[in-house]
């Protein structure tokens, strides 16, 4: 395929920065963790692939949602390093990263619904903790807001 052509499929750093709207800095470090893959020209410059695109827009989603780069970089790994990963790979990557989710949003959902009251943390200083939590025998639980931390 001439070169002029597969520049359509590729793109530079500055042009994938541009669109993804991330810092060339930010992908040069997700490069380094082994998140995007890149080629390198007979000048040793990065190309990737256009569909790096969508694996830079499933880590900042994932980020901004809290989800840690070691995690995100699990489910990377199942899509194949050298071509763009097809729907079926990107539907086993959402399987496995569905239950994660779901518990980050229950355990949202809890603190929405339980900061208004008493969430186990020991301080005894809602009239409510007297009811839920007398002489605050949730610390038996462990550590931390048991009535947060636990469904
Ligand atoms: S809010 Fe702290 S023990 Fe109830």
């Amino acid at each position: 395929m001439p070169e002029s052509e597969a520049i359509a499929k590729e793109l530079t750093i500055g042009e994938l920065s541009e669109r993804s709207g991330v810092p060339a800095s930010a992908l040069r470090f997700y490069e380094r963790q082994g998140l995007i893959v890149s080629r390198r020209t007979a000048g040793n410059q990065r190309r990737y692939h256009r569909s790096t695109l969508r694996r830079v827009a499933f880590i900042r989603a994932s980020q901004s949602v809290g989800m840690p780069l070691s995690a995100i970089g699990n489910v990377l790994g199942f899509l194949p390093k050298d071509a763009p990963p097809t729907r079926e790979f990107w539907l086993r990557a959402s399987a496995c990263w569905g239950e994660e989710i779901n518990a980050r949003i229950e355990k949202m959902e809890r603190m929405r619904d339980r900061f208004t009251e008493c969430i186990g943390c020991g301080c005894l200083s809602f009239e409510q903790c007297l009811l839920v939590n007398p002489g605050d025998r949730l610390a038996e639980h462990g550590p931390g807001p048991r009535r947060l931390l636990e469904p």
